[in-house]
């Protein structure tokens, strides 16, 4: 009783929220394909943290090392942005709070060779077309659902994260800067801004886990 009461008053008891993390990996032949170092640490982080404060959560997670310590959230693991994107909108109308934390590659192979593709001649071109924008397609969809996205930048880091905000229809979004030490890949530590429309946050460098607890309660402050 006294652990179902406790649940009942934590903050986003009651909210559905999606969380994408890590990467995604484009095939290119059987055996080969395109990525990204992301680790998928920051999603994960967020959807414990998440699912602590009473959340109903559920994590679409590329292909990571990672495991979850808490057996509520629903896992379903994917390979590409495009399984990505399909279990994301499956899950969409029904979500609250949707969080992309992961690192979805912009191109994939045009066209996957059947076999392995052999060693022959000096240079190899491999064609590319753009993924679908995930994120982007949630916010054109938006109808009541709270929205928060991640961006990286190596330079002209706010006015590239407000230029997002505006174009996928975000509440807010975490800009991580590749310039400060301790952030960023694989790192267990992390250096943010939280930036919406109207103000910058600055978050002093931390845990992974302490930086998802920031933006798990930013979220909380803006939503009740
Ligand atoms: O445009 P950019 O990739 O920098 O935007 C980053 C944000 O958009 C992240 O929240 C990321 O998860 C999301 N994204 C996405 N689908 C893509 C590319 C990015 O959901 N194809």
């Amino acid at each position: 009783f006294i652990e179902n009461d406790l649940k009942k008053n934590a903050p986003l008891f009651g909210k559905k929220v999606l969380i994408t993390a890590g990467p995604t990996y484009e095939a290119i032949d059987p055996v080969r394909f395109i990525g990204n170092h992301s680790s998928g640490k920051m999603g994960y982080a967020l959807a414990e943290e998440a699912a602590k404060q009473g959340a109903e959560v559920i994590l679409v997670s590329g292909p990571t090392a990672l495991s979850l310590s808490n057996s509520s959230i629903k896992l379903i693991q994917v390979t590409s942005a495009q399984e990505m994107f399909n279990k994301v909108h499956e899950f969409y109308a029904e979500t609250d709070i949707v969080i992309a934390a992961a690192a979805v590659s912009d191109y994939k192979a045009k066209k996957i060779a059947d076999q392995k593709i052999k060693k022959a001649e000096e240079n190899l071109t491999i064609e590319l077309e753009k993924n679908p924008d995930i994120l982007k397609s949630l916010g054109e969809q938006k109808t009541h659902q709270f929205l928060v996205g991640f961006a990286l930048e190596t330079e002209n880091e706010l006015i590239y994260a407000r230029e997002k905000l505006e174009k996928k229809n975000l509440d807010f979004i975490v800009l991580n800067s590749l310039n400060d030490k301790g952030a960023g890949f694989k790192k267990d530590t992390n250096k943010v801004k939280i930036v919406s429309e109207n103000e910058v946050k600055n978050l002093p460098l931390k845990s992974k886990q302490e930086v998802a607890v920031d933006i798990i309660q930013e979220i909380v402050e803006r939503v009740l």
